[in-house]
């Protein structure tokens, strides 16, 4: 065969596999339509749903009340009053009176997005001047559905204008609490991940040294038994706290994983420690906390101070597989998958709010930073 004859040989073949391959995307397409995202918004109650995951917040507060996803109704934990089950939350205070914890509620609700691909809505509340026992900040609640995604995302703007009393915040977060009787195996990192006990063998154990540690004197599950449960054994250090949560033991089994994609929100640095998810079954994102340090990481606003900050989003991210039942590392591995995608994804290009930097908008930094202390040393520095 001649050099011209097989080089068009190829081009016929490839030529045959472009047009072959439209054509499976082209009906692909046609094919696995996917449901499109749908916000039901009742008096009282807003449904976002994207035929994966439905997720139902109360108006204009903005509290997590249900979760379905898996078979399951609400993965949320129904024995706790509708408030308590997932929210964002504040510890804070003023020198004159005691550290008061609040939850974020919204005194109004806003839709932001509504389309086929994407639904974002909004719970703001806005400070009262002439309430002044009242925490002086505003907060603008985000919750983002997408289509194809099996999750949602949260993130809050919080701001003081000018002028406004001083305030100490101690601890910013998000927390959601799952269900007990069906959540019992909780993965944090490859190293700890495990069997959980229940809430109530902390009441009938014996409480050590502190209140957090507990030995499990009759639990639950008898291979629990002699054991101590301390939510700090659960801490971890920012930059390693990217992913964690829980596996259930329904059928499917479903996860329920916190994925942090980014440390560009949280006080304290990459070495800073913190809760992740602890007995309950609770998950939390902590963005502030003076947890492993002290007052030295309460933010401390002086009278008239004004602060902008947008926190998060992350990533609330469920997963089922039948397989599961046997092993639930499956799930975990496949979230740390998704976490490596939503990492790789950081900063998301989808949050509607201006506040929220977009990738366009941000700049990159490289060089070298220059230690000049006594043996000069030269440190390769890249923001990545
Ligand atoms: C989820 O929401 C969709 C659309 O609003 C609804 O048809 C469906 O019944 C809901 N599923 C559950 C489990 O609540
Ligand atoms: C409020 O917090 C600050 C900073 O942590 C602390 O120094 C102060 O003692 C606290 N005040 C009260 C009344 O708890
Ligand atoms: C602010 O608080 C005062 C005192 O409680 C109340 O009378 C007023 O209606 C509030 N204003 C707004 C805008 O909510
Ligand atoms: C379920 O897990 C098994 C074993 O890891 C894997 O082969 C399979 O692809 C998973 N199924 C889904 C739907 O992810
Ligand atoms: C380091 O600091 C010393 C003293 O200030 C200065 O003389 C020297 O030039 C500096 N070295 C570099 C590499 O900048």
């Amino acid at each position: 065969m001649g050099k011209n004859m097989q080089l068009s040989l190829l081009y016929v073949v490839e030529f045959t596999m472009v047009a072959f391959t439209l054509l499976l995307v082209v009906d692909g397409r046609r094919m696995i339509e996917t449901p499109i995202v749908r916000l039901d918004i009742q008096t009282n109650q807003v449904t976002m749903s994207n035929g994966i995951v439905n997720v139902t917040l109360s108006i204009p507060y903005g509290l997590v009340m249900s979760i379905s996803y898996g078979g399951v109704n609400n993965l949320l934990a129904t024995q706790n009053v509708e408030k308590n089950r997932g929210y964002w939350d504040i510890f804070w205070n003023r020198t004159t009176s005691k550290r008061a914890r609040k939850k974020f509620l919204g005194n109004s609700f806003e839709v932001i997005m509504d389309t086929e691909n994407q639904a974002e809505i909004s719970f703001k509340s806005t400070w009262n001047a002439s309430q002044s026992d009242e925490l002086p900040l505003n907060s603008d609640l985000r919750f983002v559905m997408l289509r194809d995604t099996p999750g949602f995302y949260t993130y809050a703007i919080v701001e003081r204008l000018e002028g406004w009393p001083l305030v100490y915040i101690e601890n910013l977060r998000v927390v959601f609490k799952l269900q007990q009787d069906m959540f019992h195996y909780m993965a944090i990192s490859d190293e700890r991940k495990r069997i959980m006990p229940m809430p109530v063998d902390r009441e009938t154990g014996k409480v050590l040294d502190y209140k957090e540690a507990v030995l499990l004197t009759n639990p639950t599950n008898p291979d629990l038994k002699g054991e101590v449960d301390d939510k700090y054994f659960y801490a971890t250090d920012n930059k390693d706290d990217r992913v964690h949560g829980w596996v259930s033991s329904t059928n499917p089994p479903v996860g329920f994983w916190m994925i942090i994609p980014n440390d560009e929100f949280r006080t304290g640095g990459p070495y800073k420690q913190d809760l992740t998810s602890h007995v309950g079954p609770t998950v939390l994102s902590i963005f502030v906390s003076r947890h492993f340090a002290g007052d030295d990481l309460v933010i401390k606003f002086q009278q008239g101070e004004r602060w902008k900050k947008v926190i998060g989003p992350v990533f609330l991210y469920l997963n089922s597989n039948s397989s599961a039942m046997d092993n639930p590392t499956i799930l975990w591995d496949d979230a740390k998958r998704r976490m490596n995608q939503e990492v790789a994804n950081w900063p998301y290009d989808f949050p509607v709010s201006e506040e929220y930097i977009k990738s366009s908008q941000r700049g990159i930094i490289r060089g070298q930073l220059l230690v000049n202390d006594s043996t000069t040393t030269l440190v390769p520095a890249s923001n990545g």
